[in-house]
């Protein structure tokens, strides 16, 4: 069911610390910051070849990676997203199978302009999953 990784999606507490890191040492090649109100973050991309690192800074009260970054103030994997071809049918599936979707269950814009859901990561090994449809 599952496609290609999407991106893995990294919360920092400093992001040009963090584009620092891995510009200059990685040698990665990293986009300008782009401020997402909506989704309360803001996000630099860190392009690979076959995919890609999101490094997201909390942007505005009540960011959704908030609370993460005072668990984990010096940042962290915040979740890793999977391609799906049919983002509704894998909600289907994926709750038959007793996996939690975040939220109401219903499908989001997300970031990238696509339909996106949250797994809980309790169901899948500590580690919270996005699914988005390409
Ligand atoms: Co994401």
């Amino acid at each position: 069911m599952i496609g290609k990784l999407n991106h893995v999606a990294i919360a920092v507490p400093e992001l040009n610390a963090a584009v620092t890191r891995y510009r200059d040492v990685l040698g990665a090649r990293v986009s300008q910051p782009q401020a997402l109100a909506e989704h309360g973050v803001t996000v630099v991309f860190v392009e690979l070849d076959n995919t890609k690192v999101e490094l997201l800074e909390p942007l505005g009260e009540g960011s959704p990676i908030a609370s993460f970054l005072e668990k984990n103030p010096a940042g962290g994997m915040h979740h890793i997203c999977y391609e799906v071809d049919d983002i509704k049918q894998a909600r289907d599936r994926l709750q038959a199978g007793g996996a939690r979707v975040l939220g109401d269950g219903e499908p989001k814009i997300g970031a990238h302009g696509k339909p996106v859901l949250f797994l809980h990561p309790k169901d899948f090994c500590g580690t919270l999953v996005e699914l988005e449809q390409v």
